[in-house]
């Protein structure tokens, strides 16, 4: 039997044109909002006045994009490879021809219906499990993001998928002792932790007629934007399925629970991943994989509030006035301060009347940064509060 998992809404990140696949209920239970009715700002507005802040909404699982025995049948798979990898440290080419039908058929249910909404494996226990829970999540993930971009076959779907399914398998050649000192590594722990992509190459090179977009995607999964990546290699010219691949393995990463770290919230860890666009990641990709994905991962809500302060590329600061619905990208603001350097000092100059913005329409402004830290937000807001510039 289907569990019914209440989740919780917060209506701060509930932005107008969007609808629920599941009934909004009260607190009590009372029903809110019928699935699939489109909310507009007044409807918002009637919820908050009514039932407050938080409402909920019961998720049966039914509605999810791929169903839970799917993920299944994809998590015993990467167990089988993993082992089979570690016991032998070959990759049989009977294997690989397993994992393209286990990823073909949940690139069927990617077709066969609307996607709506994406559950990944969470709430693992031991370092094997998120392991192989891990490989089906970048999998799906690179796969729905891959579809959602619009640019690609279904055939360099299937490819992309794979690689992202694959995309530590280097690591099963990797001292076991080592994998399981859950991220405290020094810097020769690291060192060694850096061959695995070369390592998954080394696995899957040989396999007759595997694809070399699986290949690539294995090997580069971790270089970075700023070309400081384990193997610093140029990522202008690098692929793209790698760099889609490494947004999921980070999204993933950050929002499971790990025996050292709790999870980060799927709303934090966009605006995380945000943050690193230009040094990591690349902004275009970053801005589907937000713009595209993010309602999907955040359950219908935006990842970002009213009154959230971001940086802009103008290197001034300003606040979330609106949300933007075309672009989530391009909310509505109010731009407050702006930084100032003069003889490497740099100060900051707050605006008289601070100016409203629509990014929408403004060519020369564009977030370049949440600022996700409490600390600097709360010395912030009472800069703020002592210019008697409005928080609401
Ligand atoms: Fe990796």
């Amino acid at each position: 039997m289907a569990v019914i998992k209440k989740v919780e809404i917060n209506l701060d990140y509930l932005t107008p044109n969007r609808s629920f696949i599941y009934p909004l209920v009260s607190d009590t239970g009372e029903r809110i909002l019928d699935e699939r009715v489109l909310l507009t700002s007044q409807k918002i507005k009637e919820i908050r006045e009514k039932y407050g802040n938080i409402v909920y909404y019961k998720d049966s699982g039914k509605n999810t994009l791929i169903p839970p025995f799917r993920m299944k049948i994809a998590y015993n798979k990467s167990r089988e490879i993993m082992e089979e990898v570690s016991k032998t440290q070959k990759f049989s080419k009977a294997s690989y021809r397993e994992t393209e039908r286990v990823i073909e058929e949940i690139l069927g249910d990617l077709n066969n219906s609307e996607i709506e909404a994406l559950h990944l494996l969470k709430d693992l226990k031991s370092h094997d499990e998120y392991l192989y829970s891990h490989s089906v999540n970048v999998g799906v993930l690179t796969a729905v993001l891959a579809k959602l971009l619009g640019n690609y076959s279904m055939d360099e779907i299937k490819f992309f998928t794979i690689g992202a399914f694959l995309l530590d398998i280097g690591e099963m050649k990797i001292d076991p002792q080592l994998l399981n000192k859950d991220g405290k590594f020094n810097i020769s722990d690291m060192q060694k932790m850096k061959r695995h992509p070369q390592l998954g190459y080394e696995i899957l090179k040989n396999i007759q007629g595997i694809n070399p977009i699986v290949l690539q995607t294995v090997l580069f999964h971790h270089e970075k934007y700023n070309n400081r990546g384990y193997y610093n290699m140029p990522y202008e010219n690098l692929p793209v399925p790698p760099k889609v691949a490494a947004i999921c393995d980070v999204y993933d990463a950050l929002t499971t629970k790990r025996p050292f770290r709790d999870e980060i919230s799927p709303a934090k860890t966009l605006k995380i991943l945000f943050n690193l666009a230009g040094t990591h990641f690349d902004y275009r990709l970053m801005h589907g994989f937000i713009n595209r994905m993010g309602p999907l991962l955040n359950n219908t809500q935006s990842f970002y509030a009213r009154n959230d302060i971001l940086e802009l590329n103008t290197e001034e600061l300003a606040m979330v006035k609106d949300f933007g619905i075309v672009d989530s990208l391009r909310p509505k603001v109010l731009v407050f301060c702006k930084f100032e350097r003069s003889d490497n000092r740099l100060s900051v100059k707050f605006y008289d009347r601070p100016i409203e913005i629509d990014l929408q329409h403004d060519a020369s402004r564009s977030i370049s940064k949440f600022i996700n830290n409490s600390n600097q937000i709360n010395a912030i807001r009472t800069k703020l509060g002592e210019r008697n510039i409005p928080l609401q």
